[in-house]
């Protein structure tokens, strides 16, 4: 598997806090089936001000580390990117890194409310001709009242992505639904650990991709940590991958419940 979205890198955000604990997260994920990582610490002005350059430098450090260590994982470099009114200019700039250098980047809206400019940055990424991949929607405090607005950067041409641990219930019954719910509906192209530490946030896929197997089949499981990633890194158009798959039937009995509960 390949796993786009942790923070792995030691010290330089809310991730991993030490070289140790960053070798023993990559030797969970390894465990767990994981042979390719992109590093993507929080880019978020004011809190945590990493950019492209020391990025880079961070990740190659890691890796050596990785290799003395003998833990067989490929880090990629990447970044957790916070809605910021510069983005573009960033991305262009390579102050913001994008995935592997690819046209793909992680896009993380903000979590407690509904950002009114988020569809005219989406248009505009774009129009730029990158793509916005939205980490963990499934999570946002505000995706009851503004599903329109993750529907309508769908639409727009952004990725989802959602957080292996809401796939499986981890993070409670909330999150859970929501990822089934886009699953469902078929707006859902990766899943990825967002990976922390070793305590409760762990960096593992395996049984994600399992719950997801069970509802909408191995294939779309596995083109969801592995076929769309590698589209990914050989910088593939989104048109050129995998299709999406939902499960319509799933999604009928879902907007049934949902007209039950009014939402
Ligand atoms: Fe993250």
């Amino acid at each position: 598997m390949i796993d786009l979205h942790c923070h792995l890198l030691p010290g330089v955000d809310d991730g991993a806090e030490t070289l140790a604990e960053s070798l023993e997260m990559a030797r969970t994920a390894v465990a767990d089936g994981t042979v390719q990582l992109a590093c993507t610490p929080h880019i978020y002005p004011g809190l945590y001000e990493n950019d492209g350059p020391s990025i880079m430098a961070a990740v190659d450090r890691l890796q050596k580390a990785l290799d003395e260590a003998d833990i067989n994982l490929r880090l990629l470099t990447g970044a957790d990117v916070q809605l910021a009114p510069d983005m573009v200019e960033g991305l262009k700039t390579g102050r913001i890194p994008t995935l592997a250098g690819t046209r793909y980047f992680l896009f993380e809206p903000p979590h407690h409310v509904a950002p009114p400019r988020m569809p005219d940055m989406i248009f505009r990424l774009v129009a730029e001709g990158y793509v916005p991949v939205i980490t963990h929607p499934e999570r946002l405090t505000w995706i009851e009242d503004h599903y329109d607005t993750v529907c309508d950067a769908f639409d727009g041409g952004a990725w989802i992505q959602l957080t292996a641990g809401s796939v499986t219930g981890y993070f409670g019954r909330r999150a859970q639904y929501w990822s089934e719910r886009m699953l469902d509906e078929g707006r859902v192209h990766l899943i990825a650990s967002d990976g922390h530490n070793m305590r409760r946030r762990r960096p593992v896929l395996s049984a994600a991709r399992d719950a997801v197997a069970m509802r909408l089949g191995e294939a779309a499981a596995l083109d969801m940590v592995r076929g769309r990633p590698e589209g990914i890194l050989l910088d593939r158009s989104p048109e050129d991958m995998p299709a999406l798959a939902g499960v319509q039937q799933r999604a009928e009995r879902a907007s049934g419940w949902r007209r039950w509960f009014g939402r």
